[in-house]
């Protein structure tokens, strides 16, 4: 509702003239101007030279940012300005007509497309959008729309991570000696609205023009957001912090009570249980890192695997008949002469286990 709003607000900004132009002065002015137009050439009488297109990028908000697909969605619009030759007046012989507003399919137009759209190559906005002829011949032409591009998500400090998106439009059929693009530094942010999920850090533009076989001539703008970690840290951070303390806690319970093996199990599966979470936000990608909370997880489905062996071995060891002899290999660490300081709390529980059972 807000976004539609403010396209509109976009659509009507630059109206704010004078209207004291009547409707014969300006269709007079149209019928002058647009004699013999055609919307195929280049609007420059001197085909050699290129035509310079300011664009600047307002961007509206940011919709969503897809971190398994890398897709970020924005809400957004291109302000497009060129000179235009052929569509020019004198306003004093014309009735003071001071701008002349018609659709956008009665010009010619540098159609900008995105180079890396999350699905099909179609120019950016639609054809019913409306363009505004001044005097000089300048041009504005606002075109936009919901904006999805591709964009590599980098989850590495999930979810403290930030994310770097660049969107690249060009005017594709045409070399930069015909047309070229000079975004303005800044984007436009006067009718930005914030996203729950997603803080806008930066935003600039910047144009390129590439050399080479295929010389092309970019307009990017780098739209940089941070992800607010609240509800991540609150559902899945700090829950498999606080679970990884329960794994030792199983060898305090009494070898007796049965219920060690349950324990060990379910501290396992819950582990697991988390790590199916984080991979749900997780891009199934190796590059350009993996997230450390998908190592440290990993790492405590380690323990606690390990922990269950042990635990196993406990077990058996605890039931073993007590004729059996004590095996070499535990012999040999020669621990009845009480030297058990040299061992962990741990160690010391579980090698005291392992003895008693088999003295
Ligand atoms: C438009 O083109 C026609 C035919 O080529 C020509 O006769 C006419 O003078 C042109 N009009 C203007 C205003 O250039
Ligand atoms: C067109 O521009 C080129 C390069 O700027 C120049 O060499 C040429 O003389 C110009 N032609 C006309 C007819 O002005
Ligand atoms: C394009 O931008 C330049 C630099 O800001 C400015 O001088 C020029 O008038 C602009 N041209 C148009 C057609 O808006
Ligand atoms: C975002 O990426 C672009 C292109 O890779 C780079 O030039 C720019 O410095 C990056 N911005 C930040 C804030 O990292």
């Amino acid at each position: 509702m807000t976004i539609n709003l403010v396209f509109t607000v976009l659509l009507f900004i630059s109206f704010q003239y004078c209207s004291c132009q009547t409707r014969s002065e300006v269709e007079t002015v149209y019928n002058t101007v647009f004699t013999n137009y055609s919307t195929y050439f280049r609007p420059i009488w001197n085909q050699s030279n290129p035509l310079t297109v300011n664009i600047s990028f307002y961007l509206i908000a940011v919709n969503s940012f897809d971190e398994v697909e890398g897709v970020i969605s924005l809400p957004g619009m291109f302000g497009l300005s060129w000179m235009d030759e052929r569509l020019s007046w004198n306003p004093a012989s014309y009735g003071n007509v001071r701008y002349l507003t018609v659709p956008q399919t009665h010009i010619w137009l540098p159609y900008i497309y995105l180079t890396s759209p999350s699905k099909g190559y179609h120019h950016i906005g639609d054809d019913e959008y409306m363009v505004k002829i001044f005097p000089t011949g300048m041009i504005v032409w606002m075109t936009g729309g919901i904006i999805k591009s591709t964009c590599t998500p980098d989850t590495t400090y999930f979810p403290f991570d930030t994310q770097n998106c660049t969107l690249t439009v060009v005017v594709f059929g045409y070399s930069p000696d015909e047309v070229r693009l000079s975004a303005t530094a800044k984007v436009d942010l006067q009718f930005y609205v914030t996203n729950a999920e997603w803080e806008l850090v930066s935003s600039v533009g910047y144009d390129e023009l590439t050399s080479g076989t295929l010389p092309m001539s970019f307009a990017k703008f780098d739209v940089v957001i941070k992800r607010r970690p609240a509800y991540f840290v609150i559902s899945i951070l700090l829950p498999i912090i606080f679970l990884v303390l329960l794994n030792p806690l199983v060898y305090f319970l009494p070898i007796d009570s049965g219920e060690r093996m349950s324990f060990c199990l379910t501290v396992l599966l819950s582990f697991a249980v988390f790590m199916t979470l984080v991979d749900d936000v997780m891009p199934k990608s190796s590059e350009p890192s993996i997230a450390f909370v998908s190592y440290y997880l990993l790492g405590t489905i380690v323990l606690s695997a390990f922990s269950t062996i042990a635990t196993v071995f406990i077990l058996a060891a605890y039931h073993k008949p007590d004729d059996q002899k004590v095996p070499a290999f535990i012999q040999c660490l020669d621990l009845s002469k009480n030297d058990l300081h040299q061992f962990t709390k741990f160690e010391q529980i579980t090698i005291e286990f392992t003895m008693d059972t088999y003295n």
